[in-house]
């Protein structure tokens, strides 16, 4: 856009296979490659102004003016976008959730994502995806993901360069829905920024990075073969493997709460029972049970009478981040 202000809109993401460590944690590279779903529904809408009359950048998210480490966060990203355009105007950043920011669910992969899109347009910058993919991660790892559509997958890399999110599958490829459990509408207390850090303190944090190219593949295969049955166990295996590193760490981290626990067991009991459902969980103790689209309303409806759910989010695969005006 000429007139220096774009407005982008993406979607958040939930990871099949994790990302939970980096080997460079100023350029978030991380330790190990991952992929995602896209999450229709849920979006963040973000607007960037360049402004030559601004002393300052100023940074409002759900109407709040943002200072310290969350303002630094999105002002290092614009940097990125200034010294690559050549300009130096200072810029009016808007961003808007429309889920809750108290839901307990991660905003920063679409924040960040919708960000990097409205920044780069803003400043008449016309990057392809893999670059803007690179510049979302910047801000938050997962945020690489949300900028392609649909299924995605991170390639970890070895440098900034290398290290970006591509689409393997579009959204209309399978139709897989999310019922998110949300049983704790809280705060996170340790953030994965501080998360990721104390990866490399787990001892099986080793052990799980280097199974993860294997079990990449086979979750990767089943998705594009729409194999539900080989994929499920895959998805539960890297999660628990990612908590488990989380549970070991110095000091530990332990994100579950006791209805997290009765919700894994139910989607076990009821994939057992021929459902296609399996569950995956993010830095919380909100229970993400993917399921094939024709089971969805069931899974909902038995994850509401489970005590300690509060309330079922159901959302299927979504699209790539993209230029509203
Ligand atoms: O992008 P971050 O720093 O919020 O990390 C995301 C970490 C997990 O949600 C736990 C896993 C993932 O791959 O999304």
């Amino acid at each position: 856009m000429s007139d220096g202000k774009a407005t982008a809109r993406a979607f958040p993401n939930i990871a099949l296979i994790k990302y939970w460590g980096n080997r460079d944690h100023t350029l978030r590279l991380p330790a190990s490659s991952s992929l995602s779903m896209n999450m229709d529904g849920l979006h963040t809408t973000t607007t960037v102004a360049f402004d030559t009359s601004q002393s300052d950048d100023a940074v409002v998210l759900d109407g709040v003016e943002q200072s310290g480490a969350a303002k630094d966060r999105v002002v290092r990203l614009i940097d990125r976008v200034r010294s690559m355009a050549g300009i130096d105007a200072r810029a009016q950043v808007e961003s808007r959730n429309n889920f809750p920011a108290g839901a307990g669910l991660a905003s920063s992969a679409s924040g960040f994502a919708a960000l990097a899109v409205a920044s780069a347009a803003a400043a008449g910058l016309h990057l392809d995806e893999a670059s803007l993919s690179r510049l979302a991660r910047l801000g938050s790892g997962s945020a690489a993901r949300s900028v392609p559509g649909g299924y995605v997958e991170w390639q970890a890399g070895v440098d900034d360069a290398s290290s970006f999110a591509f689409s393997i599958a579009p959204p209309e490829h399978w139709d897989l829905r999310d019922a998110i459990a949300i049983v704790d509408a809280t705060h996170k207390s340790v953030g994965s920024t501080q998360g990721h850090a104390l990866a490399d303190t787990s001892p099986l944090h080793a052990a799980r990075v280097a199974t993860i190219p294997d079990r990449l593949r086979r979750v990767k295969e089943a998705l594009l073969a729409r194999d539900f049955v080989t994929m499920a166990p895959l998805v539960e295996a890297d999660a628990l493997a990612m908590h488990a590193v989380m549970m070991t760490s110095e000091p530990p981290l332990l994100y579950w709460q006791p209805a997290t626990m009765t919700i894994m067991h139910a989607v076990r009991t009821w994939r057992e029972e021929g459902m296609p459902v399996c569950f995956t969980i993010d830095a919380g103790a909100n229970v993400h049970c993917l399921c094939e689209a024709r089971v969805a309303d069931e899974v909902r409806q038995r994850l509401m009478r489970i005590d300690g759910v509060q309330e079922v989010l159901l959302v299927g695969p979504g699209g790539a981040a993209h230029v509203i005006t």
